[in-house]
């Protein structure tokens, strides 16, 4: 497995935010993790990422340890993020934030492209037609974020985690608040950028039709820690998920 985060605990004063959580992922995989609110998913998601340092665990990543290095560091080892809730950064256009994104691309990634100080306008239009236009923001590409509604908002973060081209994309609830048709473009993104890149994606999301059509393994979280792990129709059909995380009495 290229990740493997085993125990990964987190304490919060006297909660336990993150329970002995372990997770794994493989090059071009997409796992998704699911569970009710308050389960520990965007706190894991933290830990992993480098916004909190666990108080337990270890999450090797292509045989290094990612808990504690800083959000810089692990985009340098190919990790990048997108985020639950999205900061409007103010002035920036959609392009600019992709272009963020880009100036954070690991060796591997500026290797591939060829190094990004080649040309500015190369880059645009890179970033415009890999990811802009399928992203559905190509027209809005020099419109300041802020004054985007929240759909596009998120999509330019998406556009930012994949400008870095990432070896381990996590991606915090990516379709919340989209109409269905955003969210399943969205989803056909993710799926085509690991297609083309092979990387590993941890998918935190809610929206099940989406989970379901999108990833290739489930784990499901309660209360901080794993209680199954499986195929999308076997975490459907598990009672327990049902009952926890469904809805439905047990
Ligand atoms: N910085 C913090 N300080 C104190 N408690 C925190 C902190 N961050 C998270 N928690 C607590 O950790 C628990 C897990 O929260 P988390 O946001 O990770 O859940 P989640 O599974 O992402 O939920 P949702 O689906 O609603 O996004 C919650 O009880 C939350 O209140
Ligand atoms: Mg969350």
């Amino acid at each position: 497995m290229a990740l493997t985060a085993q125990n990964v605990t987190i304490r919060f004063g006297g909660v336990v935010a993150v329970n002995g959580m372990a997770l794994d992922a493989a090059p071009g995989e997409i796992v998704g993790l699911i569970g009710p609110n308050g389960a520990g998913k965007t706190t894991f998601v933290n830990c992993i990422c480098g916004t909190y340092r666990p108080n337990a665990g270890t999450a090797l990543w292509l045989g290094r340890e990612l808990l504690g290095l800083s959000p810089h560091a692990l985009l340098k080892l190919g990790v990048a993020r997108t985020f639950q809730n999205v900061a409007s950064l103010h002035d920036l256009t959609v392009l600019d934030i992709a272009k963020l994104g880009a100036a954070a691309r690991g060796d591997a990634g500026s290797a591939r492209s060829g190094g990004f100080f080649g040309s500015e306008k190369a880059l645009e239009a890179e970033l415009t037609e890999t990811l802009l236009r399928p992203l559905y923001l190509a027209d809005v590409a020099h419109t300041p974020i802020q004054t985007l509604p929240y759909g596009r908002r998120k999509a330019a973060d998406l556009a930012r985690a994949l400008a870095a081209q990432p070896q381990l994309l996590l991606l915090d609830e990516p379709v919340a608040g989209l109409t269905s048709q955003e969210g399943m473009a969205m989803a056909a993104v993710i799926r085509g950028v690991r297609d083309r890149f092979g990387c590993a994606v941890i998918m935190v999301e809610h929206k099940m039709d989406v989970v379901m059509s999108t990833c290739d393994r489930i784990a499901v979280m309660a209360a901080g820690s794993k209680i199954f792990e499986g195929l999308p129709d076997a975490v459907q059909s598990d009672p327990e998920v049902r009952r926890v995380y469904l809805g439905e009495p047990g």
